[in-house]
């Protein structure tokens, strides 16, 4: 049987480069090694609140940023989380095998909700990694490529399936979160200690900026103290960030980037990774307006849904059988 990969983005705030160098870049790759389902995870973004026209727009925007990518919508499955029901009916089952114990122990959950009144924390932002476990054991995926801070959400599932398997046999496949060697974990450019997310418009390159925008940003990104440009994550975590962005879109090792760099000055290692990145966004924004012009993604969205549905409803079927739901065609 052909490996199964899969991943999803979620809708929410505008994607930077983190996600773009984290996974994005890289998933037009896998289809030489076999079946791949991308999705837009719109109902994980309903788990904060959100407005619908901007989760509207985001959700365009993402099919978009995919194809941008360089995937081609008929060797991959490419769609909207929400328009195949398997997901949340899963859900309904699989939320039943994990505990509220592990699931207050995942670091996203206790980062959000650290900035939230309880009562403003919906059940959804709790119970997030059961969907998103649902999400990919319903593919039988294996391999699931993954910036750094969604392992522990795909380590979870991997219990899950331990646990469902142990008590119905051999029903769901175990997956494995596939992180990049670089760039894993791309660093906000105002502060090089904190991820760089979709909610700090100085640290952040978004997709989205215009070409000026993100050199500023990159011109303007804290360095260290010290001239040398070397890979050195605790004394020099905002050159080696640079560096990593460098080597991950060049796709060299921090080694080689080191080197291309050596007796460099900051300011002149900074124009060199502003080139990088700049160019591989003007290509990059040339395609995403490109495509969401002709609107190229709503077929693809269309066509992904059915080849999807398909699919998740055997591994539903699966699951309701084992766990003794009747089945009335
Ligand atoms: P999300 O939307 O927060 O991020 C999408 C992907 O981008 C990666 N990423 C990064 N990688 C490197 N450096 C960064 N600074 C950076 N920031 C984000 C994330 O690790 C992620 O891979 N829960 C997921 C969406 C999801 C999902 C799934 C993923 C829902 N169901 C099933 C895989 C499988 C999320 O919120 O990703």
């Amino acid at each position: 049987m052909a490996e199964k990969i899969l991943t999803g983005i979620k809708p929410t705030g505008q994607l930077t480069l983190g996600n773009y160098i984290g996974v994005l870049k890289h998933l037009h790759k896998e289809v030489e090694r076999g079946d791949c389902y991308y999705f837009i995870a719109d109902l994980h973004a309903l788990t904060l609140p959100i407005d619908p026209e901007v989760l509207r727009q985001n959700s365009i925007d993402l099919a978009c940023f995919y194809l941008a990518a360089g995937l081609d919508p008929k060797k991959v499955t490419l769609f909207l989380q929400s328009s195949v029901s398997a997901h949340a009916e899963l859900n309904a089952i699989m939320q039943n095998y994990l505990y509220m114990g592990e699931l207050s122990r995942m670091t996203q959950f206790k980062d959000k909700s650290s900035k939230m009144k309880e009562s403003a924390i919906g059940l959804g932002l709790f119970a997030y990694p059961v969907l998103m476990a649902c999400d990919i054991v319903l593919y039988d995926a294996s391999a699931i490529p993954v910036g750094e801070d969604q392992i522990q959400h795909v380590e979870l599932t991997r219990d899950l399936v331990n646990r469902f398997n142990n008590r119905y046999g051999d029903i769901l496949v175990m997956p494995k979160a596939e992180v990049r060697k670089v760039g894993a974990r791309i660093m906000s450019l105002s502060d090089p200690t904190v991820k760089m997310s979709k909610s700090d418009p100085k640290g952040d390159i978004f997709l989205k900026d215009d070409l000026k925008t993100i050199r500023k940003k990159i011109m303007s990104a804290v360095t260290d103290s010290g001239c040398e440009v070397k890979f050195d994550q605790e004394n020099k975590p905002g050159i080696s960030n640079l560096l990593t962005i460098y080597a991950a879109l060049k796709d060299i090792s921090i080694e080689e980037a080191e080197k291309e760099f050596e007796g460099y000055r900051y300011g002149d290692f900074k124009k060199a990774v502003a080139d990088v990145v700049c160019a591989e966004m003007e290509i990059f924004q040339n395609k995403y307006r490109e495509i969401l012009e002709t609107k190229a993604y709503e077929e693809a969205l269309r066509e992904g849904a059915k080849r999807a549905q398909a699919i998740a409803n055997q591994t539903l079927k699966r699951v309701k059988n084992a766990v003794g739901l009747l089945d009335i065609e």
